[in-house]
């Protein structure tokens, strides 16, 4: 196992970075990390894409919706790509094989946008501070709830 060459602590202001094991455990079964991957990308898409259909016009998309709701649901996306990204990049700088360590990579830009496109539609509706003040909110809970989760090296999370 190759040693990580960045302190991945501090990505996309998530604040506890993964369990080192948890690279060492997702290696021997990539295949199941990869399917729990595509089913928290679902979820996201699909929360979305009904979010658009119930409010095709663009301005209602926040006006139906408490803004509370919307931006807590925005930003609960905006978490579980974060974290995606963190966990990728472990990959892409732990594993041993250049090919795979490089696929990983590409996975991990791919979450870095899926994260902006959500912090980044939050900000469009509401304003900044709001964002940033409950962003933060949201990511101390996530440190705590990581603090608690068992290390399973099936998961993305
Ligand atoms: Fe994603």
């Amino acid at each position: 196992m190759k040693e990580l060459s960045v302190d991945v602590k501090n990505i996309l202001g998530l604040q506890l970075p993964s369990d080192p094991r948890w690279v060492n455990l997702a290696e021997l079964q990539l295949d199941e990390i990869l399917t729990d991957h595509a089913y928290c990308e679902q979820k996201a898409a699909t929360t979305c894409i009904s979010l658009i259909t119930k409010n095709s016009e663009k301005e209602l998309l926040v006006e139906e919706l408490p803004h509370e709701r919307f931006l807590d649901q925005m930003l609960i996306m905006a978490l579980i790509e974060a974290r995606s990204c963190e966990r990728f990049k472990r990959l892409s700088e732990g594993l041993d094989d250049a090919y795979m360590r490089n696929f990983y990579r590409r996975f991990m830009e791919s979450e870095a946008g899926h994260y902006t496109l959500f912090i980044t539609l939050a900000e469009h509706y509401l304003e900044k501070k709001v964002v940033r003040r409950r962003w933060a909110e949201w990511l101390k809970y996530e440190k705590e709830l990581m603090k608690e989760m068992e290390v399973r090296g099936d998961r993305i999370h």
